[in-house]
């Protein structure tokens, strides 16, 4: 029942999906009792978009940006993801789970910043400055030109902007800031939209650069960094695994660049160390001729990345067998699986079948798919893939190995680690036209390529106790 003068309406804690009137239960994601009120900040139109001044047309001509007004910062892993730098006047998004490194990463770019002048405010509503003063010393930050406010008030904290007018505020954790004039509660989506809205505001307005952190939460009623991604500039997500050091930042979206670059991190006793040869850290630790290991040439955005993908196929103890994906997508190892069963004839029916990414990484791409069926065959059969090979292709589903993008790439990356020859689908035979040193094997069918990848079985190996 909209009325002529509609200021409150209701939003799914939940999903963020908003309604006119209060419901029990939401029709967009089905959670009970998620709806809150929310009341709509009246904002006077005389102030403006951004609160200085109502906005005038401008010819596009004359609107001055260059690439040279970037802040290029001294850490070429994030440059790279921004896009060259940070860009004044926008807000980037750092999400990430708790505990993977975000208030590490934002305090190391604050110094940076500072560093490269320009006053810096770091706004921490999770940490006291002598905590975050313990992690400073802890990862070498020196703290010159970095101001620390502990504040969880939005109000107070864009007092202090207003007044010490900073070219970069970092906000850690969105999901503490509570403005008075929303009546939920902070982490709620009603707050941690109304702050983001303005701390954008005061971006656009000033001309500063501002970071928050956002915490990617799992479920109840603290507010994920997806209900702010249409509202930000730049979108960055850092990923890893618990137990391995290494961390990606992943631009997903950038108004300033392009999205899917990667910055690939360590997380060390210092902080956050920029990884120099990101395949060579990933493939250091491998042991020669490994059975059930398989070199994969990925791309990670445009950047070429040898990864180890690891199988390990052994006979069930279970009525069911199990099939674990660490680091490939589940679906598509049920499904290489299923193709190696009914095209190749490989028997998995009574074979559990693990999967696992070295390092921690994820790899997304289907051009992985000829990668883990080759792993996963050489466990099974006790053989080691050639040395010296790598592997990539799309698995289809009638067996056949289908074309991946970029293969010259991957192929320079693959011959820069010493890399001698690379299993591929025929179709992306043509897209090549430079070889890099690598031996092209092409194959059309999965069952040509694991033929090709797989040193020959038994036969010439007689000796060795496998
Ligand atoms: P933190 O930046 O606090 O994570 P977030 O802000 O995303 O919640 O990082 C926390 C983890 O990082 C913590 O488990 C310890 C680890 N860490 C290091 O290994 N080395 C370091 O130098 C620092 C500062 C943290
Ligand atoms: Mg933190």
């Amino acid at each position: 029942m909209a009325t002529s003068d509609a200021k409150t309406s209701y939003v799914c804690q939940h999903c963020a999906n908003e309604s006119p009137t209060w419901a029990g239960r939401c029709p967009q994601c089905g959670e009970w009792n998620s709806y809150l009120e929310r009341r709509s900040i009246n904002r006077s139109r005389r102030n403006g978009a951004h609160g200085l001044g109502v906005p005038h047309p401008e010819p596009l001509a004359d609107i001055d940006f260059s690439d040279a007004s970037r802040v290029v910062l001294p850490f070429r892993e994030v440059n790279r993801v921004l896009g060259g730098g940070i860009v004044p006047g926008s807000l980037t998004l750092i999400g990430g789970d708790p505990g993977i490194g975000k208030s590490t990463l934002l305090l190391q770019v604050a110094q940076a910043a500072a560093d490269s002048g320009g006053g810096v405010l770091y706004v921490s509503g999770e940490e006291s400055p002598q905590q975050i003063k313990l992690r400073a010393q802890r990862i070498g930050v020196s703290g010159e030109g970095l101001l620390l406010l502990s504040e969880t008030n939005l109000e107070g904290v864009m007092e202090h902007l207003a007044e010490r007018r900073p070219a970069l505020a970092v906000v850690d954790s969105i999901q503490t800031m509570y403005l008075d004039a929303v009546s939920s509660a902070p982490g709620s989506v009603a707050q941690v939209r109304e702050c983001t809205l303005r701390l954008t505001q005061w971006a656009k307005g000033s001309g500063a650069a501002v970071f928050i952190a956002g915490h990617v939460t799992k479920d109840g009623a603290i507010a994920g960094p997806k209900v702010l991604e249409h509202m930000v500039d730049v979108v960055l997500y850092l990923e890893g695994e618990g137990f391995s050091p290494y961390r990606v930042l992943r631009s997903v979206k950038n108004r300033f660049g392009s999205t899917n670059e990667v910055g690939i991190f360590e997380m060390r006793d210092g902080g956050l160390a920029e990884v120099e040869n990101p395949s060579a850290a990933f493939l250091a630790h491998r042991g020669d001729a490994a059975h059930g290991s398989a070199i994969v040439p990925t791309l990670e955005g445009t950047r070429p990345l040898l990864v180890e993908v690891q199988a390990l196929v052994t006979p069930t103890a279970q009525a069911a067998p199990r099939r674990v994906a660490n680091g490939v997508d589940m679906n598509r190892l049920l499904m290489i699986t299923a193709v190696l069963t009914k095209h190749l004839g490989v028997r998995l029916s009574g074979q559990d079948v693990l999967v696992n990414v070295v390092g921690g990484l994820r790899i997304a791409e289907p051009a992985a798919d000829l990668g883990i069926a080759l792993a996963t065959v050489s466990s099974l059969s006790d053989v080691p893939v050639k040395p010296g090979c790598v592997a990539i292709g799309e698995v289809g589903l009638s067996g056949e190995l289908r074309p991946v993008s970029q293969v010259e790439r991957r192929l320079t990356e693959a011959a820069a680690l010493g890399f001698t020859a690379c299993i591929l689908p025929q179709g992306s035979l043509s897209s090549i036209t430079g070889r890099e040193g690598v031996e092209l094997l092409g194959a059309a069918t999965l069952r040509d390529a694991i033929g090709m990848g797989l040193e020959a079985p038994r036969a010439a190996a007689p000796s060795g106790p496998r």
